[in-house]
Formats: C-alpha cells, sequence, structure tokens
C-alpha cells in the first residue's frame, strides 16, 4: 500500500468524521442521497435536509411513487434543483429496470441520471465495498497540492492524470475508510483557503507545501 494512503487510514481512524447520518450504513439508497445532496452542498447544510427527505422518503421506492412536485418541495433551499430532479427520475429508473435495488455495478450507477463517474465510485465503495477511486473537487485539491499537479484540473488532459493518480493510490483494503479519509481532508485539513497543513497527515511528503505552492494549487482556469 502507499504510504499516502496508509497514512491517511491511520488519520481517519483518530480524525476522520464518524457519526454523519449517511456513514455507518450500507443502504446504497441514503448513500446515495446523501452523494447527491453533498455534490454542491456543505455537510452542515445538507443534514436536516437529509434527516427530512429520508423521514419523508424512507426508500426508494416510495421517492420513485412520489410527484416530482413534492420531491423538488423538499430539496427547496438546497440550491441546484436539477439534482433533485435527477435524483427522481433515478429512483423511478432503478424501479423499472432493477426492481426497485439499486444496482451494485460502476456501469449501471453511472449511467442514472446526475451521476458522475466519482460520485458513482462513492456510492459503490460506501455501499458495495468497491475497489474504485474517486475524484470530486476535494480530491483533486489534495492530490494537485500533495503530488505538485500542475494545470487546470478541469481540463481533459490533467483531469485523466489525476484519475490515474488517484486509482494508483487505492489501498488493497480499507477503501472505504482511505475514501472518507480524502473526502475528510479536503473538507477539513486540505482546504482551499487557511490550509491546515500542520494537522495534516501526509504534509512531510506534500510536494505544494515544501515547495510554497500550497496557495496557488489546484492551478486556476486560465482566463
Ligand atoms: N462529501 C461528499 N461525500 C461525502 C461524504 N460521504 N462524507 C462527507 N462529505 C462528503
Amino acid at each position: 500500500m502507499s504510504d499516502f494512503a496508509q497514512h491517511l487510514i491511520h488519520w481517519q481512524q483518530i480524525h476522520g468524521r464518524h457519526h454523519l447520518p449517511w456513514q455507518n450504513t450500507h443502504d446504497a439508497y441514503r448513500i446515495w442521497l446523501s452523494e447527491i445532496m453533498l455534490q454542491q452542498t456543505q455537510v452542515n447544510t445538507v443534514i436536516p435536509y437529509y434527516l427530512r427527505f429520508l423521514e419523508r422518503f424512507p426508500d426508494l421506492t416510495r421517492l420513485a411513487e412520489a410527484s416530482q412536485d413534492e420531491v423538488l418541495e423538499l430539496w427547496s433551499g438546497l440550491g441546484y434543483y436539477s439534482r433533485g430532479r435527477n435524483l427522481h427520475g433515478a429512483a423511478q429508473r432503478v424501479c423499472e429496470r432493477h426492481g426497485g435495488a439499486f444496482p451494485a455495478r460502476i456501469e449501471d450507477i453511472v449511467a442514472l441520471p446526475g451521476i458522475g463517474r466519482s460520485t458513482a465510485s462513492a456510492i459503490a465503495v460506501f455501499a458495495f465495498g468497491a475497489r474504485s477511486a474517486i475524484l470530486d473537487g476535494n480530491v483533486k485539491r489534495v492530490l494537485t497540492r500533495h503530488f505538485g499537479i500542475t494545470g487546470y484540473p478541469g481540463e481533459k488532459k490533467v483531469e485523466t492524470s489525476l484519475w490515474q493518480l488517484a486509482e494508483s493510490l487505492l489501498p488493497a483494503h480499507n477503501v472505504a475508510t482511505y475514501t472518507q479519509a480524502l473526502m475528510d481532508l479536503g473538507a477539513t485539513v486540505c482546504t482551499r483557503s487557511r490550509t491546515a497543513c500542520d494537522h495534516c497527515p501526509v504534509s512531510t511528503s506534500c510536494v505544494a507545501r515544501a515547495s510554497n505552492q500550497v496557495a496557488c494549487l489546484p492551478t486556476p482556469r486560465s482566463r
């Protein structure tokens, strides 16, 4: 296992978040809902919406049966309403094509509306124990800094190499802990500004820190 993964897993066990409402479950519906809500919204904002949503739609079938208006009403305030519409559409599709059981194969998950490669991986990792890499905005920030990767990560070439790197770093075991560690590190330590390098478990091997580039990575879009 890479030192990077090993240090992250160890850090997660001590300093990571373990009691978020979508943790300590393998219910793919609950994990999926959390990952969609968390795509553009911070944890603390998501929590009350998440709990209310689950109270009204405790499982995927109940969500599929609801009207779009009712789904969007519960989404109201979270913003990015296409997420709510896609969620509802995906629930209906899971009912039609998968008999109401959330699919476990990444190819089937990523085919659902509103689910990109990274979200599909996160769901597969947390719900089904898959060994699959994630690469959301937080992870791009962690990886570009740690490995000193320059170039705008939204650019195809850069993104492709980041996916390769993310895959090469995956540990053989404890992938869920490792994945949560990457998310938590990006959210609480390797943040966009006021970065807390003193608390980072991999700061001694961080290229950006050693070369004083933390503030300028990831490289912004050129304009
Ligand atoms: N952001 C995206 N997915 C998350 C998760 N599972 N836990 C915390 N923050 C997240």
